[in-house]
């Protein structure tokens, strides 16, 4: 009989706090509704204290959907408990995720205060949330660095004040496998309440050394039975747990004798959702949903797959949802054709919607022979530029080899028109420096990264930007089958976050 291990996953708490890469509610709930097809447990649906915007996320997932247990953060105060407990009022199935810094470091320099102090607000924040759910989870926040003998006593106390999952954060990303698997075991075998069932152990690992999909599974191989990840590992810094690696590996080892409920072939869907919407790449390198994660490329590996996939492949591309044979959309596509697509790429909308993306489709498939997934994903997500009050009117560029680059701008400020031109070393730097003769402010680019166009010349160009305005640094993104127009857009995106 195989054990079971709870998914607990954090794309849209954790992951989501990555600079640039918010989403707005409704691409909240797309996730949302594509993590409980995915088959996760639990879906940590942000920090309702934190703002307005996470608070009203929290109760619109809520909302939309059914078997998740949705799962919101606080800290150990009593005001952030009592917003979670206010946002979480929907959900058909609640947990409230509080905790404390258990390192001495986080005790002397967050917290000014001593071992048994934090003990006391522990059970304090565990007693106050659990007068709102039953299901209460605890946080030993920075609990990687935290010393085995104090942690167990910290969890001991939580255990007995009515905490059902105890959450062993490697928060900084420093523990090696090893270690952290000898940590959970401690806690397994010096907590008399987690040996009799009253909680299980969670680990939530940081990849700051690239070590956390390894330290989460030596915690599971000790006896955690929830694991906190992310989609594509996405977080901050470094990142999360990836969700993928440990579902698959779950799956490759079956010796393990570990199940999850994930149905693995929602995983790439869920991945391409998921970059599509926060505009984050994925690493062509990266396992399970990298481009290159199935692809043989060397004369070897490419003879022995042709013989016998077994011989390179350990697992089946299709078994992850990695269709080859996935139809691409053109011109000539319908809109139930599009709705199709969608659908199978996780995203459902109403009639009027659908109506709007067909048309921005069209668009699309007039510019481009083929409209791939990545494209109709792109297309799905909420219009970012509908609120803003800069928008690009037109463009036009003169560029080639010998001669300096020229470009004509024309925005559309708050309904005014404004025109200007100028030239530069190169066709970005003309369009840049022309959008800078109308916005005049001391803007400075920090970072322009162009995402690789791997599908033909006419494919979607994608561009990143940091802008630095007033001490700050704002980041924006742009699509376009035109480069130099996406970069354009990329800084209008980040003028239409200045703060004013
Ligand atoms: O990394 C961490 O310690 C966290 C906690 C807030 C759970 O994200
Ligand atoms: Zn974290």
């Amino acid at each position: 009989m195989s054990d079971r291990l709870f998914i607990f996953d954090t794309t849209l708490r954790d992951g989501e706090q990555v600079p640039g890469c918010q989403l707005n509610t409704v691409e909240k709930i797309q996730v949302a509704r594509q993590l409980e097809a995915l088959g996760v447990d639990v879906i940590e649906a942000g920090f309702p204290i934190s703002s307005p915007g996470d608070f009203n996320s929290v109760i619109e997932i809520s909302k939309a959907v059914t078997w998740p247990t949705i799962c919101a953060l606080t800290r150990a105060v009593q005001k952030d408990i009592d917003v979670a407990a206010d946002a979480l009022q929907y959900a058909k199935h609640k947990r409230i995720h509080t905790g404390i810094g258990t390192s001495d470091s986080h005790i002397k320099y967050k917290f000014n205060s001593n071992r048994e102090e934090i003990i006391e607000r522990a059970v304090a924040a565990v007693k106050y949330a659990k007068r709102y759910v039953e299901d209460v989870e605890f946080y030993a926040e920075d609990a990687g660095r935290t010393d085995n003998e104090y942690l167990a006593r910290v969890v001991d106390a939580v255990v007995k004040a009515g905490a059902t999952v105890i959450n062993i954060p490697d928060t900084t990303g420093y523990c090696l496998p090893q270690d952290f698997g000898a940590k959970i075991k401690y806690l397994m075998e010096h907590v008399d309440g987690l040996s009799a069932g009253k909680a299980i152990l969670s680990t939530h690992c940081h990849n700051d050394l690239g070590m956390a999909t390894a330290n989460t599974i030596a915690g599971v191989l000790n006896g955690a039975r929830q694991v906190e990840v992310t989609i594509n590992g996405i977080g901050e810094r470094a990142g999360n747990t990836s969700l993928e690696e440990v579902a698959m590996i779950l799956k490759c080892h079956k010796g393990i004798g570990i199940d999850t409920n994930i149905n693995t072939q929602k995983i790439y869907p869920t991945s391409r959702l998921v970059s599509s919407l926060m505009n984050m790449p994925v690493q062509p390198n990266k396992a399970i949903v990298g481009r290159n994660a199935f692809a043989h490329s060397s004369g070897i590996h490419q003879d022995g797959v042709l013989k016998n996939v077994q011989t390179y492949e350990i697992m089946n591309p299709k078994d992850v949802g990695i269709d080859d044979n996935a139809i691409v959309l053109t011109a000539r596509s319908g809109r139930a054709a599009l709705k199709h697509r969608l659908h199978v790429l996780g995203v459902e909308m109403d009639s009027e919607r659908l109506d709007a993306t067909y048309q921005e489709f069209l668009k699309l498939a007039d510019k481009k022979k083929e409209v791939n997934d990545d494209d109709i994903l792109m297309l799905a997500g909420a219009d970012r530029t509908a609120a803003h009050a800069v928008k690009l009117d037109y463009l036009q560029v003169t560029t080639g080899m010998g001669v300096k680059s020229v470009a004509c701008i024309g925005l559309d400020i708050a309904g005014e028109k404004f025109e200007a031109s100028s030239s530069g070393n190169g066709p970005v730097d003309a369009a840049i420096s022309a959008l800078k003769n109308i916005i005049k402010r001391h803007m400075v680019l920090k970072e322009f990264t162009i995402q690789a166009i791997s599908k033909g010349s006419d494919d979607v160009g994608k561009v990143h930007m940091q802008v630095e305005y007033d001490g700050h640094v704002y980041y924006g993104f742009g699509a376009n089958t035109d480069i130099v127009t996406a970069s354009v857009e990329a800084y209008i995106d980040c003028i239409n976050k200045f703060k004013k």
